[in-house]
């Protein structure tokens, strides 16, 4: 393990065109506590894109999308998970791994799509179309999971739906990321909508071959066709990539739509010189110290305020107090853990 001047020189290699010197030396600091205990817990910690850059690029064993860090979870070894991401994502690691202590640096690392949908309404949804297969997107919790017959992330949402191999699939919570696929796929897409209480009011007409929810992050349904239009405007060589969360009327604007990792890879094999993220900011500045030669505009008032929750100083308390320990019941695991298997199968 490196000493703190040693995280410090790797962290300033990375970040200096990032964070100025004064804090990579503070963020330093604490990056070695935490490396520190992680080595005496035998933990391994797993990174989202949207982490602030001086964990990303010191603590992480390992780093990339929903989909790339399920898959780390599924095969790790080590004895404590720190899941530096959101609870759907350490619950997933949970269902994966029943036996291994699963810790979520902070409890305000929630999902506005996780929340948007309740067990007893997808139920409800099931009764009316029984036999229709349910796909559940990664960021919903384990209860819906439990209740799905696969899960799929940004990065393969498409395939897992091929996969069903029906006519009909209910694809839920996120309406955009439903509207985006039906459109890559060349399928008829209707909603399904909460009603008062847990009630769900259903389409009119039962033509669909998606059905989807309306569920939607907070943070992509803030991007609109005005931004995409003004940002050309203003910096008429860049391309604009965007997640799929956002909203048809804006991925139709944009040069690449994809997964974080998608949108990643993307600006590391293109030859353009500059580049707006539409998804949360963070990762603006995770890819630009991956870039130095290129420009990522930034769009700093676009924070995942649940992903803004974990920091390198809460995955330190994580690891010293051992929390927030993520549990899932295990009637629920068991049938969660068929629907991320399937999603794990598909690829
Ligand atoms: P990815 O699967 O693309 O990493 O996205 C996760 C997420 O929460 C996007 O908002
Ligand atoms: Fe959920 Fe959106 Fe935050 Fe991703 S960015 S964790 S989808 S609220």
């Amino acid at each position: 393990m490196k000493d703190q001047a040693g995280i410090y020189e790797t962290l300033k290699a990375k970040l200096q065109n990032v964070l100025p010197d004064f804090e990579i030396a503070y963020k330093a600091e604490i990056a070695y506590k935490v490396l520190e205990l992680k080595q005496k817990r035998r933990a391994v910690i797993l990174g989202h894109a949207y982490m602030e850059p001086a964990l990303y690029y010191s603590v992480c064993d390992f780093t990339g999308d929903s989909l790339e860090l399920s898959r780390r979870a599924a095969t790790t070894d080590a004895e404590v998970i720190v899941f530096c991401g959101v609870k759907f994502m350490a619950e997933t690691a949970k269902v994966l791994n029943p036996k291994k202590t699963v810790l979520l640096p902070s409890l305000r690392a929630g999902c506005s799509l996780a929340e948007s949908i309740a067990p007893k309404e997808l139920e409800a949804i099931k009764a009316r179309y029984p036999g229709v297969p349910v796909v559940s997107y990664i960021n919903t919790y384990a209860d819906i999971k439990a209740l799905s017959d696969a899960c799929c992330t940004s990065s393969n949402a498409s395939e897992v739906i091929q996969a069903m191999n029906a006519p009909r699939v209910i694809f839920l919570p996120d309406a955009f990321l439903a509207a985006n696929t039906a459109e890559e796929l060349d399928k008829k897409i209707s909603y399904a909508k909460k009603g008062a209480g847990q009630t769900v009011v259903f389409p009119d007409a039962d033509d669909w071959e998606i059905l989807g929810w309306q569920g939607s992050c907070e943070v992509h349904e803030r991007f609109q066709p005005e931004d995409v239009k003004n940002l050309r405007a203003q910096f008429p060589d860049v391309a604009v990539l965007a997640h799929p969360e956002c909203k048809p009327e804006v991925t139709a604007l944009c040069d690449f739509v994809g997964s974080t990792s998608g949108m990643a890879r993307y600006v590391a094999g293109s030859s353009k010189a500059r580049f707006a993220l539409l998804t949360e900011c963070a990762m603006g500045e995770n890819v630009q110290a991956a870039n130095p030669t290129k420009e990522i505009v930034r769009l700093c008032a676009i924070r995942c305020p649940h992903m803004n929750a974990v920091s390198l100083e809460a995955t330190l308390q994580a690891l010293q107090q051992n929390r927030h320990e993520i549990d899932v019941p295990e009637p629920t695991r068991k049938r969660a853990l068929g629907a991320i298997q399937r999603m794990l199968e598909v690829g």
